[in-house]
């Protein structure tokens, strides 16, 4: 039975000394987003952090960095800790094909809908939102899991899409949304002001862990991310109804329910963003919050982003790179070995692949970039060789600097899909891109006479692991 919900982990984390309570009051601004980023510079083994004692929040909890480290997102998902990303990335990829047949299964009388808040008693600032940056905005719910349906069939759990949009607290009950447009959500709300219809919207704070990493996996529309968040979590997913009949996670802490208003676009941000700068301020969607439900005694929950290390690097890109890797092997199934989408959510895309014949690499390159791993990511790609490991950034640069021949192996697009919080667009969602060659050419390509060093040292390896395990006790 795997870890169902945000309580689940808190749980686990504790076990693990990995919990560090807050006890002493805090203000949530600027205290909690300090924490957090100070918890941060230990990407390995930083700590969750419960902040139990909020001015102005009294009696409520707030929790960040639950998935922050790598210590703690092997805990959520049962893998050993002590192994290499690119180990860690191995034993998803194998456990990938068994996600897509996740179970989730409708109850009654669900956790997040024990107590509910209506009508004029809906108050967004009774909640412990904050600006995690001094030039953020506004106050920020930077975690949530939001839920969109497709108006055509929304009963179809396939076509659901749940995302991970910023919101900005606006007022009492109106929200800004940044949704991408080339996000799933972003279809969906299409679809609905086509029609001329607000769309509803369920959003979701303190989402079950694999929910929370699902949202932030850019899956194929027909591919459930309620389905792979089972199969992550490796139990039964188990959802609610909201009033307006959306598919949540029943043990959600708490459920924000509402409308984006059709056609309605005004500014939000701006807001401290994962290139270490600001967003700007843009016309975004308009949220209104009808209804919000929630668990008893429930958990707020937030995260940090800014510059550095944040929790999306291992909440979500260890699983970015898998399924990554299954949108390039598509459409080149025996060449792809692997590929690391670690960097800046894929904004850089290292592939280890096989060089099938001269210049093969740069077909690979290009194929990533046409797929759905490069739409407006994979601004900066590298090929190398299958026996590199991608993950392993001296291996990378190494080959980079003696594979690469500056006028045949980088390819420049200069005017291509951007990332629109890339501060180098101009326009924002429009961008060039860098395909670096750095795979051993082979025939018809050639290289000067050079010979590829190799020696097999799994035998040894596994003595030396043995021997220093006996030395170390
Ligand atoms: C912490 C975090 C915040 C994010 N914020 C946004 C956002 O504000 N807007 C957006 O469009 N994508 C944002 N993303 C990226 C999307 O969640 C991600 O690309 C996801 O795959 C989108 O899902 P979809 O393609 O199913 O819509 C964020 C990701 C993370 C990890």
């Amino acid at each position: 039975m795997g870890i169902v919900d945000l309580r689940g982990l808190i749980q686990a984390l504790e076990a693990k000394n990995q919990v560090v309570h807050v006890c002493d009051e805090i203000d949530v601004e600027p205290d909690a987003a300090q924490f957090a980023k100070a918890a941060l510079a230990d990407p390995e083994a930083g700590p969750a952090l419960v902040f139990e004692n909020m001015r102005g929040f009294k009696g409520q909890r707030m929790v960040m960095n639950t998935l922050a480290s790598w210590k703690n997102w092997a805990t959520a998902f049962d893998v050993d800790e002590n192994t290499t990303v690119y180990e860690k990335y191995k034993i998803m990829e194998k456990r990938w094909p068994k996600c897509s047949r996740g179970r989730v299964k409708f109850i009654d009388n669900a956790p997040c809908q024990e107590e509910v808040i209506e009508g004029d008693d809906v108050n967004l600032y009774d909640f412990p939102v904050f600006r995690s940056n001094v030039g953020d905005g506004g106050f920020y719910i930077a975690k949530p899991a939001i839920v969109t349906v497709d108006r055509d069939d929304p009963e179809n759990l396939d076509l659901t899409n749940i995302g991970m949009y910023r919101v900005q607290v606006q007022e009492r009950n109106m929200c800004g949304l940044q949704v991408m447009f080339d996000h799933d959500g972003a279809s969906h709300l299409r679809k609905y002001e086509a029609a001329g219809e607000n769309m509803p919207i369920a959003i979701c704070v303190g989402a079950p862990p694999a929910v929370s990493s699902l949202a932030c996996i850019p899956l194929n529309p027909d591919q459930s991310e309620f389905k792979y968040a089972a199969g992550l979590q490796g139990s039964m997913l188990k959802l609610a109804k909201t009033s307006a009949g959306l598919p949540v996670p029943a043990y959600s802490e708490y459920v924000l329910e509402g409308e984006v208003l059709c056609g309605v676009r005004e500014p939000e941000g701006p807001f401290g963003e994962f290139p270490g700068t600001y967003s700007g301020v843009r016309n975004q969607c308009r949220v209104k919050i009808t209804r919000i439900t929630h668990r008893k005694d429930p958990i707020w929950e937030e995260l940090y982003l800014g510059d550095g290390h944040a929790e999306g690097n291992c909440m979500s890109n260890l699983i970015t790179c898998i399924s990554n890797t299954e949108a390039i092997r598509e459409r080149m199934p025996n060449e792809i070995v692997a590929v690391n989408a670690m960097v800046a959510h894929g904004m850089v895309l290292i592939i280890a692949a096989k060089n099938r014949f001269g210049n093969f690499a740069k077909a690979v390159a290009y194929n990533a970039a046409s797929s759905s791993a490069g739409l407006g990511h994979g601004k900066i790609i590298i090929v190398v060789d299958p026996w590199v490991d991608p993950f392993d950034y001296e291996q990378v640069f190494t080959k980079m600097a003696f594979r690469v021949r500056p006028d045949k192996d980088i390819i420049i697009a200069p005017y291509d899909i951007g990332m629109g919080l890339d501060p180098s667009n101009d326009p924002v969602g429009v961008s060039g891109r860098v395909m670096i060659d750095a795979t051993t050419p082979v025939h018809p390509d050639h290289m000067r006479d050079v010979q590829q060093i190799e020696i097999d040292t799994t035998e040894k390896a596994a003595l030396l692991k043995e021997l220093l395990a006996g030395l170390r006790g």
